[in-house]
């Protein structure tokens, strides 16, 4: 015993690291049979997958430059962390973009811009923002809703976010006076901590589903009595970075937690089918839009990325013979994100955003019908000239996932499928979720919502207007091709937008409908 304590007391410190090599080596020659690269290269072939593997943060944090990444690129990101902070969001020295390059937005402004007059809801309130038109004002639902700010919290759920992500959201629309839209997921207890909520299901039916895993009217109305904070149902057709693809929630992500909220069986594997069981046709379609609107009082509208035009058609036909149909349309945009897509499905399946929307727009407009929907936009349109751009289309509201959540902390770590992602946003791991402080980043997500308001309303003043849904196709252009370098919206999209009616902001302020704090604290 002694003799080989001795002999391991007596070997030199290079001589454990060359034993340990070998040792390695011998592994990757002899008695691993995966990867060729660490058989052939024993010892350094581990150097390739280590260094492929940091090789995204190395690049984000040295190589790409300010305006390359995507989705978001590192000016768009540190303007929402700036924002978000109250931190000072400008640029020094000029635009270090290519404005002549295609796809350029540019917004025309006003040789004198408006001037707000004393006594506007804009000299007390410079991030008073809320939409110009009332949803389920026309088809008469029994509790119309104006959303008190343009830009809101897009669909993403609790099982895609962690319970604190989605807790700082919820508190976030509250003090910002915007809506959350709950996602697939169910409406979990960290949606209804203070913010106005849009509920929202899919083919699931998560949170209004039967044992069978149909949708169930029933839960739908138990569900609208017992949380007065729902202010309008979403229904999703399809999102843009996976349109008709189903999916599987397997059993082992099923906690009792989830299991209650989502109306499923622990630890049982559940399905999402690709289509809905509820509605086959779009006259079925309508049918239940109106029997949820009849049965909860609640505007009812819906979800789509676009394709094919044929059923919208059908649709707006249906629409305009029938006087019924969605409230609101919400169309989200080929480039718009995800928690897990196939990249086959986010990379080509569905239009980009400027595509989808002017072709569904034009559709609802040719047959006199843009008065009665609220249009909103979702598809990386959270920063103010883009909005911009979107409002001289016909939007009405924007919605923003990613946006938020870089504005709570996501680093765009690009891992949400992974259940590791780095800042606690899109995780269910209780360790990673731990650093998130709630009433901090709720405040975050908050200051980013006014901060675009502001910056909204002062291009919308730049451009001579009082309100961005003032903005007509004819006061944006965008950068199309080098013979006619730049060319307005309405060339570009072959439509005008249809005016929307507005008097001032005054009367948005003083109406009923009105959503958020403003509301309650004018009746207060
Ligand atoms: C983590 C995550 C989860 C999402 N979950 C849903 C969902 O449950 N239902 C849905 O319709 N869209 C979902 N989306 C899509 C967003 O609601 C939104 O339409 C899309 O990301 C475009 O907006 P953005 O560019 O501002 O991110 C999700 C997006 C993300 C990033």
């Amino acid at each position: 015993m002694d003799t080989v304590m001795d002999f391991l007391a007596g070997t030199p410190w290079w001589a454990w690291i060359l034993i340990l090599l070998g040792l390695v080596a011998m592994r990757d020659i002899f008695f691993q049979k995966a990867h060729t690269i660490s058989h052939n290269f024993p010892i350094i072939g581990h150097l390739r997958y280590w260094l492929e593997s940091i090789g995204p943060e190395m690049r984000q944090y040295f190589v790409a430059n300010n305006r390359e990444e995507l989705p978001f690129n590192r000016i768009e990101r540190g303007w929402i962390y700036a924002s978000a902070k109250k931190e000072n969001n400008y640029e020094g020295f000029g635009t270090d973009r290519d404005i002549y390059a295609h796809q350029h937005i540019f917004v025309k402004n006003a040789m004198i811009g408006y001037q707000v007059p004393k006594g506007h809801p804009n000299v007390e309130d410079p991030y008073f923002l809320p939409c110009a038109k009332i949803i389920g004002a026309y088809n008469k639902r029994k509790k119309p809703y104006r959303p008190a700010s343009v830009i809101n919290v897009s669909a993403m759920s609790f099982g895609s976010l962690s319970a604190r992500a989605v807790e700082s959201l919820n508190q976030g629309v509250g003090k910002s006076m915007a809506y959350h839209n709950t996602g697939e997921g169910g409406l979990s207890p960290y949606h209804k901590t203070g913010g106005d909520v849009v509920f929202h299901f899919g083919t699931g039916y998560f949170g209004v589903r039967s044992r069978e895993g149909n949708f169930s009217m029933e839960k739908m109305k138990i569900l609208v009595d017992e949380n007065p904070c729902i202010k309008a149902i979403e229904i999703k057709l399809s999102q843009g970075a996976k349109p008709g693809k189903g999916g599987v929630l397997p059993g082992a992500k099923i906690s009792p937690e989830i299991a209650k909220i989502r109306g499923v069986e622990v630890g049982k594997d559940v399905l999402s089918p690709a289509t809905h069981t509820a509605f086959n046709s779009i006259p079925e379609f309508v049918e239940l839009i109106e029997n949820i609107a009849k049965e909860t009082g609640l505007p009812v509208g819906i979800k789509g990325a676009i394709g094919k035009l044929d059923q919208w058609e059908e649709l707006a036909d249906l629409m305009k013979k029938t006087g019924q149909g969605p409230d609101f349309i919400t169309i989200d945009g080929g480039e718009g994100g995800t928690g897990a897509a196939p990249p086959s499905f986010a990379d080509h399946v569905s239009l980009p955003w400027v595509y989808g929307f002017s072709s569904v727009y034009r559709i609802f407009k040719e047959r006199g019908l843009t008065e009665r929907l609220v249009f909103i936009g979702s598809g990386k349109l959270g920063f103010p000239a883009k909005a911009a751009m979107a409002f001289a289309m016909g939007v009405d509201c924007i919605n923003v996932a990613r946006e938020a959540m870089m504005s709570i902390g996501c680093i765009q770590a690009q891992i949400c499928h992974t259940n590791r992602c780095p800042s606690g946003v899109a995780t269910q791991s209780k360790w990673l979720q731990g650093g998130i402080n709630v009433p901090l980043k709720s405040d975050r997500l908050a200051q980013y919502f006014k901060t675009f308001r502001k910056e909204f309303l002062e291009i919308t003043h730049a451009a001579g207007y009082e309100h961005p849904c003032q903005f007509s196709m004819n006061d944006i252009q965008v950068n199309v091709d080098d013979d006619y370098l730049s060319s307005d919206l309405e060339a570009v999209y072959s439509y005008q937008k249809e005016k929307v009616p507005f008097a001032d902001m005054q009367e948005l302020y003083d109406c009923v409908y009105l959503g958020g704090k403003a509301f309650s604290k004018k009746t207060t």
